[in-house]
Parts: C-alpha cells; structure tokens; sequence
C-alpha cells in the first residue's frame, strides 16, 4: 500500500546528503575532538566547519553557535539557565511542553511565569507582552512557529519590546528551522534553540544561538567543551548531519522549494475544506490571512472523533497527527486550540496535516482521495455525529 507521511512537524526523515555527509564520522573519522592527535583533529574541524555553517544559518558569529541535543534542552536551558529566585517570566500558553514544563519546575524555585495567551487567530499580541512585563521580569520565551497550527509569531516586534525594557528574549525556533529565513540580529533575541530533526537531520542534536555576553548558565557541567556553555563530548556524526541539513534548509529557502511546499499544502487545505463542515484553525486573523509555515494545515472536522480518523487515516496509508494528547491515559484537547479558544469537541476533531519538503503533488493526490472516504465513513458510524457521546 502506498504510505504518504504527513506528519513533518512530529519529526522528518535524513535527506540523502545528510546521510553521506555523517557517514564517515560513525567509523574511520571517530575521533574525538578535544584530543590533541590527528584523529581528533579530524573531528575538531568536522565540528569547526560546521559551526560557521550554523552561524551562517543564524546570521551570527561562529562563537555564538553551542551544539546540544536538540530542542528541549535548548528551551529548557534558556530557563533553568537564566532564571534565579525572584525573577519573573514570561512566556505563552501556546508554547511546547518543553518551555511549560521547564516553567512549572521554576515554580518551585521562586520564579513567577506569566503565560499570555495568543489572540483567536493564534497570534500572541506584542502588546500582551509588554502588558505582562514587571520590573523584576528577566526573560521572554515565544516560539517562532506553533508546531500545531505553524502560526508564525511577530518575534521581530518582541524582540523590540525586549530590547526597550532590558529583558532577555529567547525563541523557540524549532518549527521554524528550515521554513522561515533566520536572523537573529534582527529577531532581537539573546537565545534561539533549534532542532535537527524537524528539518531532515539527525535526532538528539540541535543547536543554540547564545548571544555573546548573555551571562547563560549551563546546564550540564563537566569539560570545557563549547566554551563552557555545554560540557559533553561533542556528537560528531550528529553536529556534521545538522550542519548539512541546514545547509540544504538555506538551499530550500532561496530555490523556490518552500515556495513550492506552500502551494501543495494550499491545494491539500482547499481540497480537504470541499468537505462539509470543516475549518482551519489558525489561518484567519478577521479577513486577514495569518502568516503560517508552509508545510502546515491544522483542520478540524465536525461530527467525528479526531483519534478515530487519526488511526483511520493511518490504516490508509496516511501517517498525520491529531490535536489531542494522551495524559495518564486519557486524550486531553490539544493546549494550543484550547488557548485560541477553539471548543473541546472541535479541539479534539482537529488534524495536523505537515508536509515534508520532499512531499509530492502525488502525495496530495492521494491523501485527497483517502480523506473524505474516511470522514464521510466515520460519520456515518460516530457516536459523535449521532449525538449518542457522553
Ligand atoms: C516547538 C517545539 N519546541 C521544542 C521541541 C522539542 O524538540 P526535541 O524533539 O528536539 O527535543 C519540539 C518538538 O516537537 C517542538 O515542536
């Protein structure tokens, strides 16, 4: 059976270059880079090249690169980090488990979190941070892209407010890698995390953006790697596979392909919106269209169980996710279409369709085919249309 992975935002497969390009450092270039022999000096400018490749992809210096493991802990050392007893936070409550969860724990150690909530569109409001901001804030933490709906955040204009107020701003920029250009001059952050995984690297390597000076603890402790921001030895294989990703997400950005990417997913929403009772979440500000990664749709369908069509879809060959979160057991609506004010049941209905960059007009073609099959299947025997749910 045909299988169509439309589920990018969860993770993405190695491009081929990337393969080829880490293949050497699993075996004959194993060295370590802080040793002083040759094969260590191998690995150190394996690591070095790649450095001014992520500056590049950040528009930094090489110095403000520090390679770690990927996006939570980048979020999580951006607070565990900064934070001390006393200081206030602010964040979203639209944010990744990884920043919510690294807040609660501050919690316990005297730091106070203000969570703004975004606008209906999805949208979080500058002005709801700077509303938010006290005298003893120190840190502002907004993703760049929602992994649910792929809404893009107005960092620049939060950045402004950091920089007005003296406060530190970090980004979690992992949905954004690859989809959206950086710049992290004109971001205004201090910190920006990302991951190699959501744009067709290596998983468990990632990257932070540390703007020289941000006086930023580290989280593990140990040698000097990554000028003591980072102790650890350095993943070879895995710091060389997300520089050749990023390389080709910089690539993709100029060459028409995220362009190209934007066009197939706006032929899969317009496709999958023919079906009756259906909507996006995350895509309208009033009669304004909400700026929006490409690769991302996040429909809802009324008169179904989201999980239901979720595995539906998947015995079809269609792999996506749905926007509810098994918690001890029991799915909870997704905390991001509960934050823009989206209802239980319609929360619970909803989809994440995310296209790889390689998807195909193929690809489209056949989840359009299998889609309202599916739906139309579904309601016909859902308690939910039938209005028999408790
Ligand atoms: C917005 C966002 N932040 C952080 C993470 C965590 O990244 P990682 O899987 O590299 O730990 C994810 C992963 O889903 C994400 O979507």
């Amino acid at each position: 059976m045909k299988r169509v992975y439309m589920d990018a935002n969860a993770t993405t497969p190695l491009l081929p270059e990337v393969m080829e390009a880490m293949r050497p450092y699993w075996m004959e270039r194993f060295g370590n880079a802080s040793s002083v022999h040759q094969d260590g000096q191998l690995a150190h400018a394996a690591v070095d090249h790649a450095r001014a490749t992520m500056a590049e992809f950040f528009n930094c210096h090489d110095a403000e690169v520090v390679y770690n493991s990927g996006g939570t802990e980048g979020d999580n050392t951006a607070i565990f980090g900064l934070l001390n007893p006393g200081d206030h936070f602010i964040t979203t409550s639209i944010e990744h488990s990884a920043i919510l969860e690294a807040a609660k724990r501050m919690a316990s150690h005297g730091v106070e979190t203000t969570f703004v909530a975004p606008q209906p569109s999805g949208l979080i409001d500058p002005a709801d941070i700077l509303r938010a901001v006290r005298p003893e804030t120190r840190l502002i933490s907004v993703m760049l892209a929602n992994n649910e709906t792929g809404v893009v955040q107005p960092v620049e204009a939060i950045g402004k407010i950091a920089a007005e107020t003296g406060i530190f701003f970090h980004i979690d920029a992992v949905q954004g890698a690859g989809k959206v250009k950086f710049d992290v001059r004109r971001f205004g952050c201090h910190l920006l995390s990302i991951s190699a995984h959501k744009m067709h690297g290596p998983k468990g390597i990632g990257a932070m953006f540390v703007r020289s000076g941000t006086p930023l603890e580290s989280l593990l402790v140990g040698g000097s790697h990554e000028r003591r921001r980072r102790a650890g030895t350095e993943n070879v294989p895995g710091i060389v596979g997300l520089a050749k990703a990023a390389e080709l997400a910089m690539h993709s950005l100029e060459d028409g392909t995220i362009g190209r990417l934007a066009r197939l997913r706006d032929r899969l929403e317009a496709g999958v919106l023919q079906i009756p009772g259906t909507g996006v979440n995350g895509a309208w500000d009033g009669d304004k269209p909400v700026p929006r990664v490409a690769n991302t749709s996040d429909i809802w369908f009324d008169n179904l169980e989201g999980e239901a069509l979720v595995i539906a879809l998947d015995l079809k060959g269609v792999a996506v996710s749905g926007g509810s979160a098994c918690h001890s057991g029991a799915t909870e609506p997704s905390h991001v279409l509960m934050a823009m004010g989206v209802d239980k049941t319609r929360a619970r209905a909803s989809l994440r369709f995310s296209l790889l960059k390689t998807a195909t007009e193929a690809d489209v073609d056949y989840v359009l085919q299998v889609v309202p099959e599916a739906v139309e299947h579904l309601r016909a025997i859902s308690p939910v249309a039938s209005g028999t749910a408790g």
